[in-house]
């Protein structure tokens, strides 16, 4: 499969070495294709890694990532070019932090409106699944953690991307938990700000969630 994503963070760096080490081609898409930090993320991914706009990363795709600054995604998304997406599936794991200095970051806008939806409504003819935006992204390719697999919370409004994504986390090394439909990102991006929050308190950064079921 042909995965772009935008984005050159440290999420974009994972999930695309994820799927590389999984036998995807991955082309990661930025501004600044050929800043040293990404070029070095291409040679160490290997091959099957390529780099390009985020015009090139979408057009590429047969999944596209969204993994860009949260705040920024409607930017990015449309340098991207809005056709590019028609009739494929996007994974948003963004959070549209708003961050102060010496205080936690907190959600630019959230409880009634989510970055999920905005995708959504950014991309009308794709299928927007949110995932992967409440976990550090350490942890984000085949987490090991002592309870065993971790959740991973999704939510999108169509059943069959829904389906595809949640084959994807569990190659990933996730159990997915689908949580309804894209309005749900309300409470995922609240998620995140809880795992920065309990990361802070217990000083450690190598947390995740887990449902318990009787
Ligand atoms: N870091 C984590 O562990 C983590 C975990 C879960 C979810 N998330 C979420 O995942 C997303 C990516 O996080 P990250 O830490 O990897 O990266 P980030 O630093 O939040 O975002 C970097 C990306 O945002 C793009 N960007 C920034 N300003 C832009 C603008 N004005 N217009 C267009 N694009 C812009 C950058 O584009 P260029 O490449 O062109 O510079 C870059 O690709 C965020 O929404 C974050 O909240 C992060």
């Amino acid at each position: 499969m042909r995965v772009g994503i935008l984005g050159s963070g440290d999420v974009a760096k994972t999930l695309g070495s994820g799927f590389v080490e999984l036998g995807h081609e991955v082309k990661l898409g930025s501004r600044t294709p050929e800043s040293d930090g990404l070029v070095a993320w291409k040679k160490a991914a290997g091959e099957r890694a390529t780099l390009g706009t985020f015009a090139d990363a979408a057009a590429f795709g047969e999944v596209v990532v969204v993994s860009t600054r949260g705040v920024e995604n409607e930017n990015a998304i449309r340098l991207a070019g809005l056709p590019h997406f028609a009739g494929k599936v996007v994974i948003d794991t963004t959070n549209p932090l708003k961050f102060v200095p010496n205080a936690m970051p907190t959600l630019a806008y959230g409880g009634t409106d989510s970055a999920g939806e905005r995708v959504q409504k950014l991309l009308p003819e794709a299928q927007v699944v949110k995932a992967f935006n409440s976990v550090g992204n350490v942890h984000m390719f085949r987490p090991k953690f002592s309870g065993g697999p971790p959740d991973m919370f999704y939510c999108g409004n169509d059943a069959g991307a829904k389906k595809k994504v949640a084959e994807w986390l569990r190659s990933f090394g996730w159990n997915p938990v689908d949580t309804g439909g894209i309005e749900s990102s309300r409470e995922l991006e609240s998620l995140c700000i809880l795992w920065v929050t309990l990361g802070a308190l217990g000083g450690s950064w190598d947390i995740a969630f887990k449902i318990l079921h009787k």
